[in-house]
């Protein structure tokens, strides 16, 4: 059990790139924890600082209740699953799950009761006289979760496990994962975890929170319905969530008490709090963001609705639901419709002027400058 915390950690290579700018960050106790982000952000350096792998330029580590800055990683109450396996390849799954604990020294009969529960949770106990070649990418990253386990950690750390797996296989260890998670938290023995991946899909399914990381900084820390609906500045706003947000450069009007974007000359209306809150930032140029989510084409009685009127210009059909595309003068928006009124509004066709409704109320209005969220 330990929470994990961070107080103004940096990292700076040798060669003097900076790579993590004084980030604040505490994990609490049993937190299944995702950072994410684009490659190249330090998702791998902040991981491999806090399991020891890599020194610390600047800040403070804290796990449990000890500042671990100097500790090396065997001591920090940690383990590790990568992305290449690692798994020792002239050893048998049950030795490699063996391997860690035969090193700390336990008890012959602890060590044999520890890779059987942990094959058992995994569903890997036929595996256990195999070697690695003899093992599917599936299989082999389940050792890895394996080896883990068999530690009893404090913490867990995933440095994108899943990466090298097909779509479906990661769709499965994903839950499985999670499962893991929860009935570690069951059979009382809660372990924080530590989970890297540049996957919003991932992060959004297996969080209790999500550290979402741009170069280096810390853009947001929230639970995943809170980064969905009310991100905090763009880039969070255009990172999660798929298809991603239309983000559109956009002029505010003001008509006696309403406040308007205007996209191309077209006028939306920004419903209560969202046109207060945007008029007191009072700010010289904005984006408009809405979710294609939350397009749909207007079914005819427009009154109430807000509307934009564009040109189809492609669609993809997902089967279920379709991703049209339409332009509105210069600018480019998807929208995300259910199969049946596409079938019904556009005949499954490329048409010219046709009229989308825009739910306002989930809306967002960017500060073009300092690219925070104004409307919450
Ligand atoms: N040993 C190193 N020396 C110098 N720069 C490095 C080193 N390792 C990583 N970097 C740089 O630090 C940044 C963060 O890298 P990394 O933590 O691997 O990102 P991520 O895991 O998010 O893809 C990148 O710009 C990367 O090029
Ligand atoms: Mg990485």
């Amino acid at each position: 059990m330990a929470e994990v915390r961070f107080k103004k950690l940096e990292k700076v290579y040798s060669n003097g790139f900076k790579a993590v700018h004084g980030i604040d960050l505490t994990i609490r106790d049993g937190e299944f924890l995702v950072i994410v982000g684009p490659s190249g952000c330090a998702k791998s350096t902040t991981l491999r600082m806090l399991a020891g792998l890599e020194n610390i330029s600047g800040g403070e580590i804290q796990i449990g209740d000890r500042v671990v800055n100097n500790l090396p990683p065997k001591d920090r109450g940690i383990a590790m699953v990568f992305q290449n396996y690692a798994l020792y390849p002239h050893m048998t799954v049950r030795e490699n799950l063996a391997f860690g604990l035969k090193l700390q020294k336990l008890p012959k009969e602890e060590i044999e009761r520890r890779v059987n529960d942990a094959a058992a949770i995994l569903e890997i106990e036929e595996l256990l006289e195999r070697l690695p070649r003899q093992l599917s990418g599936g299989q082999a990253q389940r050792v890895a979760v394996g080896r883990a386990i068999v530690k009893k950690p404090d913490v867990f750390l995933f440095d994108e496990p899943l990466s090298n797996l097909d779509a479906k296989l990661r769709a499965s260890m994903r839950v499985r994962i999670s499962d893991i998670h929860r009935l570690l938290k069951k059979e009382k023995h809660p372990a924080t975890a530590v989970y890297v991946t540049h996957d919003q899909t991932e992060a959004m399914t297996m969080g209790d929170r999500i550290c979402v990381m741009k170069l280096g900084h810390i853009m947001q820390v929230d639970t995943p319905e809170e980064l969905y609906n009310n991100p905090k500045n763009m880039f969070v706003a255009g990172f999660i969530g798929a298809p991603e947000m239309n983000l559109r450069p956009a002029k505010l009007v003001a008509e006696q008490d309403a406040l308007f974007v205007d996209v191309e000359g077209q006028l939306l209306r920004l419903p209560e709090p969202k046109a207060t809150n945007v008029k007191r930032h009072n700010p010289a140029g904005v984006v408009f963001g809405i979710r294609p989510d939350d397009i749909t084409l207007a079914d005819g009685d427009e009154q109430d609705q807000n509307i934009l009127c564009g040109d189809v210009i492609r669609m993809e059909n997902m089967g279920h639901e379709v991703y049209v595309y339409f332009r509105v003068g210069s600018q480019d928006f998807t929208a995300r419709v259910p199969v049946d009124q596409v079938k019904i509004r556009l005949n499954l066709e490329l048409r010219q002027n046709v009229k989308f409704a825009v739910h306002m109320g989930k809306s967002h209005v960017f500060d073009a400058a300092s690219e925070q969220n104004i409307s919450l």
